[in-house]
């Protein structure tokens, strides 16, 4: 069986720390390599992106491989030809697609269908590439090798329930930490998401705690990660959400109620301003340039990983 990467929850938490080693390597030797020469990834985008497209590209290009940029406008889909059929016939050219989509059912059907890997880039319901890699930040920075290196550590994520919160509580709930999420009343992460965690929190001995009060959020925050206030495909909420966001803003005062040593993350695009401000974003506890390098190692590993699976 084909396995792809819809889900951060589609990997265990040993493949997680392969990953995050392969990478560390790949990082540290940073050239060409050999292991995807002759293999193609075909790259579907229905939303924008600089960070998810760049980064594969290049990871697919180092690793000897070819990166297909395919703008889904352009594809026979957008007259109406099915996601089966396309599935059916980008399996006999590709290697592998790698799709950041609207709807998360559509990167599902897909999967359903293709018998090459599907790696997700971003969905409205999950983002698993970017949490993969925020993950090695964390590890790389808080020198986190086995799970006794995360007993009691805390990550808050601190905004809208989104797509990345979402990756978050999956990983917490497979890799074992805590994971405090605060976000406003009907903002909150979505249920099908709660469930799926909690199944897994059971196995891990990681919590989720859901705070209201940001300054308790951050109080034993090693990690204090924040993320727009209004996805892609909301943008129309943004001036609406700025007035219910507010409280939640990421600033200097916010911080100082963090330990001292608590490093900022932000998956980028960031909106200057909203949910961060300049001077939390560019201060020395921020990490976002770093988090976003590592797009491009942590990548390399997952290209490595699935499209190199027994056909
Ligand atoms: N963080 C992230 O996925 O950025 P892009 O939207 O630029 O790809
Ligand atoms: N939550 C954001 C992440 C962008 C990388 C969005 O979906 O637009």
């Amino acid at each position: 069986m084909t396995k792809h990467l819809l889900s951060i929850a589609d990997l265990n938490k040993g493949e997680i720390y392969q990953l995050a080693e392969m990478a560390m390597a790949f990082k540290k030797n940073r050239q060409q390599t050999d292991h995807l020469r002759g293999k193609t990834l075909g790259m579907v985008f229905q939303k924008p992106s600089t960070r998810t497209a760049v980064s594969f590209a290049v990871a697919m290009y180092e690793l000897g491989g070819l990166p297909l940029m395919l703008n889904a406008q352009d594809l026979q889909i957008k007259r109406g030809e099915s996601l089966p059929d396309t599935a059916r016939t980008l399996s006999r050219y590709l290697a592998g697609i790698m799709i950041r989509a609207n709807k998360h059912e559509e990167v599902a059907e897909l999967a359903r269908h293709a018998t090459i890997p599907i790696i997700s880039g971003l969905t409205e319901l999950e983002h698993p590439c970017q949490v993969l890699g925020d993950l090695l930040t964390m590890m790389e920075i808080f020198k986190v090798r086995r799970q006794e290196d995360l007993n009691n550590f805390q990550v808050t994520y601190i905004g809208d329930g989104n797509n990345v919160a979402h990756s978050w509580m999956l990983a917490a709930a497979l890799m074992g930490f805590v994971l405090v999420v605060c976000s406003p009343e009907g903002y909150l992460p979505e249920k099908q998401i709660k469930q799926k965690a909690d199944a897994l929190l059971a196995l891990s001995g990681g919590r989720i705690v859901y705070e209201k009060d940001p300054e308790t959020a951050v109080r034993d925050a090693s990690v204090v990660y924040t993320d727009v206030w209004a996805s892609m495909g909301k943008d129309e909420e943004r001036d609406q959400r700025k007035k219910i966001f507010t409280p939640y803003q990421i600033n200097k005062k916010l911080m100082s109620h963090a330990p001292k040593n608590a490093v900022v993350m932000h998956c980028l695009p960031a909106h200057r301003g909203e949910e961060i401000t300049d001077e939390v974003i560019d201060g020395p506890q921020s990490v976002v340039f770093d988090q976003a390098e590592n797009r491009l190692h942590i990548q390399k590993a997952v290209l490595v990983h699935f499209l190199q699976q027994p056909k």
